[in-house]
């Protein structure tokens, strides 16, 4: 007989975004004349930049030369991706990091679901909420959270740290001890920060407590603030408890092509049952190369493409569009009267619905009556009941048209 993972049974309906496209899905087919606004997933609209579309082609030309073809390549990546990274997202910032500390992968969603198979299952989960549910759902597969309780909306075995504008969405220190936690700054949903003070504060914690800090560095292009920190390891002494997670999807609009890295410093360790260190780096490496193949080497040079100075700049201009659009969004929502927050650093804006009002109606009403698509807040965790996310990343006529909306709504 075979039997299943009956970890996955504790998982909660479909995954957010299945269950949004359902739903709109639903929605277009009983009202085919309706010109739907997709606000909801963070999916760029931008195409790919031409720097990154050109290199892109040149390897593709090559792969069809005898002399220049190419197989497998390495599976942590080519070293040629591996140099521009350190020297531009880490060297330019004051941060060594070795190439063999940086592993290039298909996305930054499968390193933040797979990097689970490294740590013990009896490690204490410590999520903020709400929270991008990859997180807390690869926790659940891989038996680390225990029992769902509806009415609570939480895990037994998890440690929700909220974040809400009750603690001008700061996280707090969990009051019980936790091996693993999870921060994605900017943050993915509420669009909020923490600066380097505030975060140098959880490093010291994970130092103390021999716990790791799991940090999503997805949406750091669209940092403007000076003292919100762009990687984690520009805070002293982060190297010895973080991974981080970096993504050309949102970057530079790979979210079709995939392409993103995680990064393991090698003072980076954990720990056995008898108390001996080892080497997290080494682990991770004996993971990827035996479960991943590597980036297809044509994705590799459009990625290295992104470095170049035309690629720079014609990212610049596609994150600015973005950051336009979220404060179009931002502005608009405030003149019709509600409160938001993200939308500065963040291509997202996290909006307090008025009292009373559940998110999931508020997406219901949002669909049925602006034909616009967002993201209830509770879809993120118990903490975002009451709050609802929009996008940054539709094109600026949709936004405008949306927010007008918006406010037209009754
Ligand atoms: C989001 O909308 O939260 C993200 O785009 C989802 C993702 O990156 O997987």
């Amino acid at each position: 007989m075979i039997k299943i993972n009956e970890n996955f049974l504790e998982l909660q309906d479909s995954y957010l975004f299945a269950t949004i496209s359902r739903k709109v899905a639903e929605f277009t087919k009983e009202n085919p004349n309706c010109k739907v606004i997709k606000l909801g997933i963070g999916d760029v609209t931008r195409p790919i930049p031409e720097a990154v579309l050109d290199a892109m082609h040149k390897a593709t030309d090559e792969m069809g030369r005898k002399e220049d073809f190419r197989g497998y390549g390495p599976e942590q990546g080519y070293d040629f991706l591996r140099e521009k990274i350190r020297d531009n997202d880490f060297k330019t910032r004051g941060v060594d990091i070795d190439i063999d500390e940086i592993f290039i992968s298909d996305g930054a969603k499968c390193d933040c679901g797979n990097i689970v198979d490294i740590f013990a299952q009896d490690n204490k989960v410590a999520i903020t909420d709400p929270v991008y549910p990859v997180y807390l759902d690869t926790n659940v597969m891989s038996g680390r959270s225990g029992k769902y309780d509806s009415k609570t909306g939480k895990y037994e075995n998890i440690v929700y740290i909220p974040v809400t504008s009750e603690n001008d969405f700061v996280p707090e220190f969990p009051k019980e001890k936790v091996d693993m936690i999870y921060l994605c700054y900017p943050n993915n949903p509420t669009g909020t920060t923490l600066n380097k003070e505030q975060l140098k504060k959880w490093v010291d914690y994970a130092k103390e407590n021999k716990a790791i800090i799991l940090f999503d560095a997805a949406y750091e292009a669209f940092i403007s603030d000076e003292d919100v920190p762009h990687s984690i390891y520009e805070i002293e002494g982060a190297k010895e408890v973080a991974i981080e997670f970096r993504s050309f999807s949102k970057t530079a609009g790979f979210t079709g092509l995939r392409c993103a890295f995680i990064v393991i410093p090698k003072e980076l360790n954990g720990y056995t049952e008898k108390g001996e260190k080892v080497q997290l780096n080494k682990l991770w490496n004996r993971r990827h190369c035996t479960k991943f193949n590597g980036v297809s080497y044509v994705t590799q040079r459009a990625a290295e493409a992104v470095y170049s100075e035309e690629g720079k700049k014609q990212i610049k201009e596609n994150i600015n569009y973005y950051k336009e659009n979220a404060k179009i969004i931002k502005k608009g929502l405030e003149e019709a009267g509600y409160t938001v927050y993200g939308g500065t650093n963040s291509p997202y804006v996290w909006l307090k619905l008025p009292d009373g009002i559940k998110s999931w109606d508020f997406f219901d009403k949002l669909l049925k009556e602006a034909n616009v698509v967002g993201t209830p807040g509770v879809g993120f965790g118990p903490s975002g009941e009451g709050y609802f996310r929009l996008t940054g990343f539709g094109t600026k006529e949709n936004t405008e048209e949306a927010i007008e909306r918006i406010k037209n709504m009754k």
